[in-house]
């Protein structure tokens, strides 16, 4: 087998055009996980506030439908090309290489890059990223698949149906253990993007971390809010 086929991963991509996939895939899930935080914060500005903004997203109709299969598509390729990704490279590099640690692409530091450049949120990403897939699918059932229409009504009452779920302790908890996983994988996964990229380079490198770190705690900071103020009666 040449080198060039090698490199191709199912589908005929080469290694570097599915990184790059990855990268930009794992740019617009962040942009993604943002925005969906910055609509959920409204609910501390009341139940009209979050309802309204709902009622608002639900009203785009077939423009709804089309934002969800293309983030859907996101998702999945982002998913897909980093399992097939880390399988290649562990079979590419025999059983020893495979204990050593690796980042999201399943790239080991053994070798030259040095062992100890390997952080934790870098050696955990596979499993953070299926965490998160696990907790998305719990999520999308608990509030948009099977929502509890006790809470929310025929009015569509999203703010009732937040509060009386995070009111129970054991979903809160699943919700603030996937938001540390969520930050977790942001973590390591911008400035990961940013050197598949090519925009690490070693003088950029200590800033893009500490931006990467700032991204994350902002994104955990505002997610996490919400499970612990319903938890705490600070709205109710
Ligand atoms: C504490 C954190 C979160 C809260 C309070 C929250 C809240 C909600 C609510 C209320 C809905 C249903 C909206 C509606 O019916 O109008 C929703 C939908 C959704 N959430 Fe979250 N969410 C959180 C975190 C996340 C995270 C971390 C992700 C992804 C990584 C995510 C992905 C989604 C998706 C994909 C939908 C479906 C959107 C649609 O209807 O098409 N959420 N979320």
């Amino acid at each position: 087998m040449s080198s060039s086929s090698s490199n191709r991963l199912p589908g005929g991509l080469t290694t570097v055009g599915a990184k790059m996939l990855v990268a930009l895939t794992g740019i617009a899930l962040i942009l993604f996980v943002i925005a969906h935080m910055l609509g959920n914060l409204q609910i501390f500005l009341g139940a009209e506030s979050l309802n309204e903004y709902a009622h608002k997203l639900k009203s785009m109709g077939p423009l709804l439908w089309v934002a969800r299969i293309g983030l859907l598509a996101v998702f999945l390729t982002h998913i897909g090309l980093t399992l097939a990704l880390t399988k290649r490279n562990a079979s590419a590099r025999g059983p020893s290489a495979a204990e050593s640690p690796s980042n999201a692409l399943g790239e080991r530091y053994r070798d030259g890059y040095g062992y100890q450049t390997a952080t934790s949120a870098s050696r955990y990403m596979i499993h953070t990223g299926l965490l998160i897939l696990a907790f998305v699918i719990y999520h999308l059932v608990h509030f948009t698949i099977a929502p509890d229409t006790t809470a929310l009504g025929t009015e569509g009452n999203v703010y009732a149906m937040v509060i009386k779920g995070f009111s129970q302790p054991l979903i809160a908890a699943i919700y603030i253990v996937a938001q540390l996983m969520l930050a977790s994988h942001i973590y390591h996964g911008a400035s990961s993007c940013l050197q598949t990229l090519g925009l690490r380079t070693p003088s950029t490198k200590p800033a893009i971390s500490k931006a990467g770190l700032l991204l994350a705690t902002v994104i955990a900071i505002g997610n996490l809010s919400i499970p612990l103020a319903v938890l705490t009666g600070q709205i109710s």
